[in-house]
């Protein structure tokens, strides 16, 4: 298809079959939100469950549910309040709001205009003479302006309670790192997972459900300590992978890598062995679910790209329409958010390490004499020992001298270093506090059930006839089964279908019952929306040879077997699970001329 086609395709196919549709439009909609209609709903159910099963049943982490909305202080702590930012430009003619980064991507070479100033920005618009998209009005000259994304409200009556919507699911795992830890026995390292809603008020949303206000992601916060805790890679080093380096992208000539995890890892284009193992399963887990591994790559964000809290990142990114879109995120945030809670926050964020064999230390201490400070500072006594004993931990060689210089809430003051008792001891210790890094991988949902729609959209023609179908993996496809009675006047072949319908649901498939029709347009509507495989219940099924036997066929090759009713599940089982094919079940059955 031509670039565009795919998703105008996918578009009109996913409002007409009940994929996903622009919501409230009864009023008028309103950009950025969408709402999933049965089989959307189902697609991206099986998805996060298969998400799931494989980042939090697997890999043994936590799984958690916090709340979507937070107060302010959490926002000021994690700097999304002062830097999750993006660039609008606003039409001095017709006032509508851009997104300056996009509109110079999408009329120029330039691929990470995100890494650009403002105001370079604003001279890259005036130079490329870029127009209002909306209007068509000369945007130069307009200045660019930072816009943070977060939904604002108010927590209960009145103003005095400022919340916000979570912008990142991961802030409700860092906050609650205190509890959370105590769960996880305090023993490094674990990993947190959380599915759920996150909210962004996008300057311009676009690609329907690619970059919208409200979407679902699926993070993980894997909590470790950088000295003690290394990847075991030994599972991911032969996965291989297309990798566009940070370097490649700077290069004149620069170009994709393709290697393997194991060697990526020691070659140090993947900086840090922990992203390189999350890469790895990813990878796998994209397949698992039917991402197009010829349309996948994981790309290494520029520096300039890189949110506030990360250090590195890699993303991955599906091409659809000739676009790649980024559809996960895997980034070294380090100690950052777990340092910023425990700065701002009530609470210990740390975890206490113990050390092999305990550490005979020196460590100096004070011990200060509160019947002189209390006299001299009154109410401020308590600080200013608090800092004489901050500054015994970080400049012990200050009590050499007869005073000491402490910052006291911003005001200097000196005091004999007498009343200190400065002295070095030495101490036996069984471990330390520290503060875990976190390597984080985050999904973006509504992405990857898009690009797993858009890469398994497929046209042919069957039987003379064009036909559109989706070929969905069956582990994630929104139904797994059509039951079609072939007939409905003969004696014993509905009760016949009826029971295979009930045993299937019995069984936990999603089923879809349909009689009506020619057996070509019932295969016809399951094709369309990636049922994987269709059972017919027809004579030959009720008596002689055939008597319980049914055909099942297969969406993409159309190719169909007899087996008999007793295999059903077992044999479905298999094929969501893929654990076997459908070459397996023709080379083990009667094969039907369809
Ligand atoms: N906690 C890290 C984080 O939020 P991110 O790269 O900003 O990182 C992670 O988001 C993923 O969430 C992205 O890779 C993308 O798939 C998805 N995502 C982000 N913004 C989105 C939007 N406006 N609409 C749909 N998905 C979005």
């Amino acid at each position: 298809m031509s670039e565009g086609d795919e998703s105008a395709a996918l578009t009109e196919l996913a409002k007409r079959r009940g994929f996903f549709f622009g919501s409230s439009e009864a009023y008028g909609g309103v950009g950025g939100f969408y709402t999933y209609g049965p089989q959307g709903a189902a697609l991206k159910s099986n998805v996060e469950e298969a998400w799931r099963e494989r980042f939090a049943v697997q890999e043994g982490n936590l799984e958690i549910e916090a709340p979507t909305i937070m107060p302010e202080p959490v926002f000021e702590a994690s700097g999304h309040l002062d830097g999750f930012d993006d660039m609008l430009v606003e039409c001095a003619e017709c006032g509508e709001s851009h997104r300056a980064d996009h509109l110079i991507e999408d009329n120029s070479e330039l691929e990470d205009a995100e890494t650009l100033s403002p105001e370079a920005a604003a001279e890259k618009i005036a130079d490329l003479g870029l127009v209002c998209p909306t209007c068509g009005a000369d945007l130069a000259g307009q200045s660019v302006e930072d816009f943070n994304l977060m939904f604002e409200t108010n927590i209960g009556p009145g103003s005095s309670t400022p919340g916000y919507l979570r912008p990142e699911t991961a802030q409700g795992i860092f906050v609650e790192f205190p509890r959370i830890k105590e769960y996880a026995r305090n023993s490094l390292p674990f990993g947190v997972t959380q599915v759920g809603r996150a909210y962004r008020n996008e300057i311009s949303p676009r690609k329907s459900i690619v970059r919208t206000r409200e979407f679902t992601q699926a993070e993980l916060e894997h909590f470790i300590d950088p000295e003690r805790d290394e990847a075991d890679l030994s599972a991911v080093e032969d996965v291989e992978v297309l990798l566009y380096p940070a370097t490649e992208q700077e290069a004149d000539d620069g170009d994709y890598v393709e290697t393997t995890i194991g060697e990526a890892v020691d070659d140090g284009i993947i900086g840090n062995a922990w992203l390189g193992y999350f890469l790895g399963i990813a990878q796998e887990w994209y397949e698992t679910v039917g991402v197009d591994m010829d349309r996948f790559r994981f790309r290494q964000h520029l520096a300039g790209e890189r949110a506030h809290y990360s250090s590195d990142c890699w993303d991955a990114e599906s091409e659809v329409d000739g676009d790649w879109i980024e559809i996960a995120g895997f980034s070294y945030r380090s100690d950052y958010d777990l340092s910023k809670h425990g700065e701002y926050g009530d609470d210990d964020f740390t975890v206490f390490q113990q050390y092999d064999e305990p550490k005979t230390v020196e460590r100096a201490v004070v011990d200060p004499d509160m019947a002189t400070l209390g006299p001299e500072f009154g109410a401020q006594a308590a600080d200013v020992a608090e800092a004489l004993e901050t500054l015994a931990e970080r400049d012990p060689d200050a009590f050499d001298a007869d005073e000491v210089t402490l910052d006291v809430d911003g005001e200097e003051i000196t005091v004999d270093t007498d009343v200190a008792n400065f002295a070095v001891e030495t101490q036996t210790e069984a471990g330390e506090h520290i503060t875990p890094h976190v390597v984080e991988p985050s999904f973006g949902i509504d992405r990857t059930v898009y690009t797993l729609l858009a890469h398994a959209y497929e046209t042919d023609e069957v039987d003379g006839e064009a036909r559109s179908y989706l070929s969905l993996s069956p582990s994630v496809a929104p139904t797994n089964v059509g039951v079609f009675p072939l007939v409905s006047n003969v004696d014993g072949l509905v009760d016949l279908a009826d029971d295979v319908a009930e045993e299937l649901r019995a069984a936990g498939f999603a089923v879809v019952y349909d009689d009506s029709g020619s057996i070509g347009r019932r295969y016809r509507r399951q094709d369309e929306v990636g049922t994987p495989f269709c059972i017919t219940i027809d004579r030959d099924g009720l008596e002689g040879d055939g008597a319980d036997t049914v055909t099942i066929r297969e969406r993409d090759s159309g190719k169909q077997v007899r087996l008999p009713v007793d295999d059903l599940v077992g044999t479905l089982v298999g094929l969501r699970a893929g654990t076997a094919s459908f070459d397996d079940v023709l080379d083990d059955n009667e094969v039907v001329e369809a």
